[in-house]
């Protein structure tokens, strides 16, 4: 074998395994998502506050009549690193929620309205009834952004890992939300394992109404509560983020102290 068919040989090998990487995309896997642009991404990836209160409300308007979110307690939407309501907000939408407490001294629950250290609510009292109406029970959305994720294949796998992408998860609810093509099928969804999904297309342009000027789109929704949904299953984002930072900075500023001072010992015993 003379050098140029070994290096047609890899050429082709390797353009195989790049092909067979794209082609994962199959019915049974559902499509590749495309990756979105998040300003959360990267080492010095921030939320965007005003997008988390968007998502918020999308997931509260549309989302929660189905899903439940049991990692989100009330107060959470006023800590750092999140959607920054203030904790008044908070209080007087804890308070338009009924919550189950009890028993109380007669052994009976009652619904009393809800502070911020409660759970958000789920719509349902349990999975059973979920399923006995929607056919199938919808997945709590708390870690959904984290849980889910898609093959890429060889080599995107290792690319990024390199590149640091850590937006598989999102980037799939994002193409979920907007994967409804088939208009003969309300419940066929591109990017859906096998296709047929169990959830109906749940938004729709002017479902939501935003007061902040946003575009009131399907991709805008899904945008903005894929975003949120990132927040939820990872609220400590940016500080991991900068900490992150802070100690590649430190462990830079250590090895050139470190360096300096190797140098001045040796250069004694010369
Ligand atoms: C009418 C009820 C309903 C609404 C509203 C709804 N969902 Fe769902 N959702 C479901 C059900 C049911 C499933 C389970 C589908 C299945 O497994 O086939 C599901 C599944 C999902 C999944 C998991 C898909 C997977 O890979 O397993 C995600 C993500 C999701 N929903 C996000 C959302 C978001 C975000 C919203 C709000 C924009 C929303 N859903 C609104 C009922 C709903």
């Amino acid at each position: 074998m003379n050098r140029f068919t070994t290096f047609g040989l890899a050429a082709a090998l390797s353009l195989g395994l790049l092909g067979s990487g794209a082609n994962a995309a199959d019915d049974a896997h559902g499509k590749l998502p495309t990756r979105q642009s998040w300003s959360f991404a990267g080492p010095f990836g921030k939320f965007d506050q005003a997008q988390l209160q968007r998502g918020f409300q999308v997931f509260r308007e549309v989302c929660s009549t189905c899903h439940a979110a049991r990692y989100l307690n009330f107060r959470d939407l006023s800590e750092e690193g999140g959607p920054g309501f203030s904790e008044a907000q908070v209080k007087a939408l804890a308070a338009e929620y009924d919550i189950q407490d009890g028993p109380d001294d007669r052994g009976e629950m009652f619904k009393r309205p809800g502070r911020p250290a409660d759970r958000f609510p789920w719509n349902y009292p349990n999975p059973e009834a979920a399923k006995a109406t929607l056919g199938v029970v919808p997945p709590d959305l708390s870690l959904m952004a984290k849980a889910r994720s898609y093959a890429r294949g060889f080599p995107m796998i290792l690319i990024d890992a390199l590149a640091q992408y850590q937006e598989h998860g999102v980037d799939y609810v994002y193409a979920l939300l907007n994967g409804y093509s088939d208009s003969k099928d309300a419940n066929h969804n591109d990017y859906f394992p096998g296709g047929k999904i169990g959830m109906a297309k749940p938004l729709a342009d002017n479902r939501v109404d935003y007061t902040d000027g946003s575009p009131k789109t399907t991709q805008q929704y899904a945008k903005d509560v894929s975003a949120f949904l990132m927040w939820l299953a990872e609220p400590k984002l940016e500080e991991r983020k900068q900490t992150g930072f802070k100690a590649m900075v430190f462990l830079i500023l250590f090895a050139g102290l470190m360096y300096l001072t190797k140098k001045k010992i040796w250069a004694a015993a010369h």
